[in-house]
């Protein structure tokens, strides 16, 4: 799916960064940029900057930096046209038809496999009420205590014994291909002729946010492997964007989502009158899962299964669901496994009351933490505590960890100073491991730079270049000065190299529009907001000139350096970069 350059640029241009972020974050005017809060993170003191001049964001708390459609893709959590279609709306353009961007053969391959899903949807759902299906619609009914307006509303359905049915009807009363049936995954073909994925299940449709059906889970009847079988990822359903009853959750006017581990937890709770509930289906949380439910609340109180796993999932959940800025709390079940069995046992009544006991999640799980460690063995006592205190710097703002630390302290009966200082410590040690420091996560993954494309700089020569890169971007005078010394790859990353690549020859650069550049990736684009960003230190042009002059310096002593000490460098090169070297100090980058 390609759009035009131009159109791209046309509708960035359309929207200042400044009044479409407005729309989302107070922000204040500090000098040339404004600040808020970020609302990529969750903080108190206001990190996040938006430049007018280059229309560019960057939070200096979380790193996320972008342009304002990245904005729109990040807090809309949209895909690229998706944001862009907002965006234009907003300006009233109007993008070309829709024909023209998307590659015709895939939407039609898309529009295809929505329309076989819907119509094994209808198919499964009538087949309850046939013959062969009456003993799904018993199980529903009788076993699982659903109402026909339940079964009605998340279109359940039945798939049939006689496995090929589903097949004869998109076959023969729809018309579609054994090729297009093949593609959706529901029917596979051997020798034996054409199978159906789901044979002898209830079945689940899984919808889209416009309710549409994407996928299945269909659960076998009674005991039987696997209990739940679900459609496979597809160029219509892909897991980490989808939780269940979303669709329907969306629309409840509470104030909060419940957070569920299955299907029908979500469909008990909705027929009990709690239509704010939604599943993520057992797969794994992800930041997606977690910016979706951003879009529609600021709360989640968490209803997984009471077992071991479900509190695992608690644990793993909250990082995530706090890093996208959601106050998240937990529901205690009490003996029951999970929301279904509860409110079968106890009625809607009970749950409410759970609901408005629900405790903050995160002292909930120190709670739970404590109880893995042998608390009469001083060794694991203080296993525990370094525990604790790497879990608290999840809480990135400095006063919220504090208040999390007191109020660790005082309910784990844990010495507030010990505490402090361990967690501070914790807090040093990550700092510079990754980007966002999710402690209940498993260890961050490896950068993706190899060694010979990543330059090793001091401090001091790294943030020489983002000085330099910064002016360049937003004094184009000074490019030429710089050109004297400074060529691209003298840069120390492939991405500083890509920045200064392009200002150093092209005469029209946009900061804005390089963030969309396809060969970056989004650690990159952040990297490059956050140079962009920048700290401008002065707005005396004689300082200036002063500073790029030292910055120039700064980078080739390094170079040289590096060359001296290289084992291997020959005789002559060795002197050669003695002087220059030695010349350093007569470089100056003037007007
Ligand atoms: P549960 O086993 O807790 O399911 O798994 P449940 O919804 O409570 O099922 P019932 O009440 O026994 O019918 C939670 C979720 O994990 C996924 C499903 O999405 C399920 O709803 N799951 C579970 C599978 O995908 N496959 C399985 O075999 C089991
Ligand atoms: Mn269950």
């Amino acid at each position: 799916m390609r759009y035009d350059e131009s159109i791209i640029e046309q509708v960035r241009e359309a929207n200042d960064i400044v009044s479409v972020v407005g729309q989302y974050v107070k922000l204040e005017k500090k000098g040339a940029n404004y600040f808020g809060l970020c609302p990529f993170h969750n903080e108190k003191t206001g990190s996040f900057s938006v430049n007018p001049k280059l229309q560019i964001y960057y939070c200096f708390g979380c790193n996320k930096g972008g342009n304002v459609i990245s904005f729109i893709m990040e807090y809309e959590n949209a895909s690229f046209p998706e944001a862009l279609k907002i965006l234009a709306d907003r300006a009233h353009i109007s993008l070309p038809a829709a024909d023209t961007y998307e590659d015709p053969a895939e939407k039609k391959k898309r529009e295809r496999m929505l329309a076989i899903y819907k119509d094994a949807a209808y198919f499964y759902h009538d087949s309850l009420y046939t013959p062969d299906g009456s003993q799904g619609l018993k199980y529903l009914m009788e076993k699982r205590r659903l109402s026909k307006a339940t079964i009605t509303h998340f279109g359940l359905g039945y798939s049939g014994k006689f496995s090929d049915g589903i097949y004869q009807y998109l076959k023969h009363a729809k018309g579609y291909s054994d090729n297009d049936l093949k593609e959706s995954g529901l029917i596979s073909f051997s020798e034996k002729g054409p199978k159906c994925m789901f044979w002898n299940r209830v079945m689940f449709p899984i919808m889209d946010l416009n309710n549409r059906v994407i996928g299945f889970g269909g659960r076998v009847m009674g005991d039987g492997e696997p209990k739940y079988l679900n459609s496979h990822e597809s160029l219509i359903f892909n897991k980490s964007n989808v939780l269940y009853g979303l669709n329907f959750a969306k629309k409840s006017r509470e104030k909060f989502l419940l957070l569920c581990e299955g299907y029908m937890d979500v469909i008990s709770l909705h027929q009990a009158g709690f239509t704010n509930a939604v599943a993520s289906l057992g797969t794994a949380f992800t930041d997606s899962h977690a910016r979706l439910l951003k879009r529609y609340t600021d709360t989640v109180i968490l209803t997984q299964d009471s077992d071991a796993a479900g509190v695992r999932a608690r644990m793993r959940s909250f990082p995530i669901l706090h890093g996208a800025g959601l106050k998240v709390k937990v529901l205690d079940m009490g003996p029951y496994k999970d929301p279904d069995e509860f409110i079968k046992a106890n009625g809607p009544d009970a749950y409410r009351e759970c609901i408005d006991k629900a405790r903050n999640a995160f002292l909930y799980n120190m709670d739970m933490l404590k109880q893995e460690y042998d608390l009469t063995d001083p060794a694991k006592v203080t296993d525990l505590y370094r525990r604790i205190a790497r879990e608290l710097t999840v809480f990135t703002d400095k006063i919220e960890r504090d208040n999390y630390v007191k109020a660790v302290s005082r309910e784990q009966n844990i010495d507030y100073d010990s505490l402090h200082e361990l967690t501070e410590r914790e807090i040093l040690n990550s700092q510079g491991m990754s980007r966002t420091v999710m402690p209940m996560q498993p260890a961050a993954p490896a950068p993706k730079e190899s060694e010979s494309e990543r330059r090793k700089t001091s401090g001091r020569a790294g943030r020489s270049e983002d000085i330099l890169l910064y002016w360049m971007s937003e004094r184009k005078e000074v490019i030429p000065g710089i050109c004297a010394y400074l060529k691209p790859e003298d840069f120390s990353t492939p991405l500083k190299r890509k920045i200064a690549q392009q200002l150093m020859t092209s005469s029209d650069f946009c900061a804005a529009a390089f963030l969309d550049r396809e060969d970056l990736n989004e650690e990159e684009q952040s990297e490059a907001g956050r140079i962009f960003a920048g700290t401008p230190v002065t707005t005396d042009d004689d300082d200036l000139y002063k500073i790029l002059t030292e910055a120039v310096r700064n980078i080739l002593k390094e170079i040289y350096d590096g060359i001296l000490h290289e084992r291997n460098v020959s005789a002559e090169k060795f002197q050669e970069t003695l002087l220059k070297k030695s010349g350093l100090q007569n470089i100056r980058i003037t007007q």
